[in-house]
């Protein structure tokens, strides 16, 4: 290249690389994981990253993978600080995309299911979608993976689904709970005896089912009732799902 000459700019990718099983990628997904020079992803500490476990075999050696691993985890800090350290850390993983996409390089960053649902892409896409060109691959979300290995329809007809995270107050996850016809309740983890309660005192937890790692070797799925005691990994989800299909429907 002649010294002077402008770089254009690579291409940001966010790429949903689905729940786990390699086969519920994207033929997107893999050709702009196979075609981009670099590929990123997040990890926590100590840990290979899902995303990354989910791609790693598709990745040859010429290209360079930028690991960004988060700074804090289960470490006992107050919310603002954590607040503050993560929006810090979300700054510098962007500025080092940045760099790469500058010298003209494209990057994939990798995320677990969904980009948009939940997924930490979105605080790269929220820094450099605007100054740089991008493109958002969709993926196959946790819930789907997890609704297909029950064997039951989530929604049907004219129900609405409520997707929420498991972080709420015990009063706000019953109130939601108690308000939708079908639900998803996400980040479960240590908070599954929460989510159990919440749904016993609506009286709907007969119906609900917890999956934890769907679509994975590791899969797990049990009436919610059964996994009050389980050691819910952090990759778990319980469903409520709707009933107007067996309402409308039974009997024929
Ligand atoms: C940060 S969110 C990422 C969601 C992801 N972007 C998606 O589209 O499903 C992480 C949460 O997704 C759920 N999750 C992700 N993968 C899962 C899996 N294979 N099985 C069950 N739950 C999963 C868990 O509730 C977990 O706490």
């Amino acid at each position: 290249m002649t010294s002077g000459q402008p770089v254009s700019p690579g291409h940001l990718y966010g790429v949903g690389v689905g729940p786990g099983d390699p086969e519920l990628m994207t033929l997107k997904a893999q050709r702009v994981i196979t075609t981009c020079a670099v590929v990123a992803h997040f990890a926590a500490r100590n840990r290979p990253g899902n995303a990354w476990t989910i791609v790693e075999d598709l990745v040859a050696p010429h290209q360079e993978v930028l690991r960004l691993e988060y700074p804090v985890t289960t470490e006992a800090v107050t919310k603002d600080s954590y607040e503050s350290s993560i929006a810090a850390f979300y700054d510098e993983s962007a500025a080092r995309v940045a760099a790469q996409l500058d010298a003209g390089r494209d990057v994939a960053v990798i995320c677990e299911g969904d980009p948009f649902l939940y997924g930490s892409y979105m605080y790269v896409h929220q820094r450099l979608a605007s100054t740089h060109p991008t493109t958002v691959v969709p993926g196959v979300p946790a819930f789907a993976a997890a609704t297909a290995a029950t064997g039951r329809p989530l929604v049907s007809m004219d129900e609405h689904l409520t997707i929420v995270p498991a972080v709420r107050t015990a009063s706000e996850m019953k109130e939601t709970l108690a308000s939708s016809p079908a639900s998803v309740v996400m980040k479960v983890g240590r908070r599954l005896p929460e989510v159990v309660d919440a749904a016993e005192a609506v009286g709907i937890a007969d119906r609900a089912v917890y999956v934890e790692r769907a679509s994975t070797g590791a899969e797990k799925v049990m009436p919610l009732l059964e996994a009050r005691d389980q050691n819910a990994p952090y990759f778990s989800l319980v469903l409520f799902p709707g009933e107007a299909i067996d309402q409308r429907w039974s009997g024929r």
